[in-house]
């Protein structure tokens, strides 16, 4: 969801008008990816590289998240969305990680969207956290080294038991995956647009997911 910070400069504003557009964004995209059917949506929120932010944008983001999360809980819920979390969330402060847990809790029986936020994310230290578990388990003799493959790896990443990504689209112009499911995307398609975050809506979905169903899927075989 990039674009935030230019949307808003290239109208005078605060880049905190940005983000408040891109949480609109956020519920046109969730609506549209209900109409179409999707089942899975992961939206990449705030990167652990975010931090690094000048504290008053990172006050701005977080603020945004607590007041979004207490705002769209009911709204989720009546929708049928199944919230989730990836990333490190004990970084944010306590009453927002208190928050997300109990969305979590409270979304767990709806399946109608499966929804992910990237919060805190990072692929690679997702990627050595996973590497880290798998090594421990060796060590403590609860996994044999020869069955760890593939399908045994995933399974400790934060996505266990999830799809992998069709689709990944990204805005603004930018063509980089910016440390986002770099795993889970090893054979998603790529969508880029021009379109900043917050005027990204139905229609630039549904143009995305055209896209990608003319694309052709080999998954690195041959064609048949
Ligand atoms: C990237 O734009 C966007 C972010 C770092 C924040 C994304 C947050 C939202 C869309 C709103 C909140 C979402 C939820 C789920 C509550 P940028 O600031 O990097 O834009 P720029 O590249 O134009 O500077």
């Amino acid at each position: 969801m990039d674009g935030n910070g230019r949307w808003a400069t290239g109208r005078g504003l605060p880049r905190i008008a940005g983000h408040r557009a891109g949480a609109q964004a956020v519920r046109r995209t969730i609506e549209a990816a209900i109409e179409s059917g999707v089942g899975w949506l992961t939206l990449y929120a705030f990167s652990s590289e975010n931090w690094r932010r000048p504290q008053a944008e990172v006050l701005d983001l977080t603020g945004l998240l607590r007041h979004y999360i207490r705002q769209e809980l009911a709204e989720l819920k009546a929708q049928g969305v199944r919230l989730r979390i990836l990333g490190d969330r004990n970084r944010f402060d306590a009453d927002i990680c208190a928050d997300l847990d109990r969305a979590e809790a409270e979304t767990r029986a709806n399946s109608r969207l499966n929804l992910n936020v990237a919060l805190s994310y990072g692929a690679r230290s997702e990627i050595v956290a996973a590497a880290r578990l798998a090594a421990e388990a060796v060590r403590d003799g609860t996994l044999n080294l020869a069955d760890l493959d593939e399908t045994a790896f995933a399974r400790l990443l934060s996505t266990a038991g999830m799809p992998d990504p069709d689709l990944v689209i990204r805005t603004s112009g930018e063509h980089r995956l910016s440390n986002f499911l770099l795993w889970q995307s090893a054979y998603a398609e790529l969508v880029f647009t021009d379109v900043l975050w917050p005027d990204f809506g139905p229609a630039e979905f549904a143009a995305a997911l055209a896209e990608f169903s003319r694309r052709e899927r080999r998954f690195g075989a041959r064609p048949g």
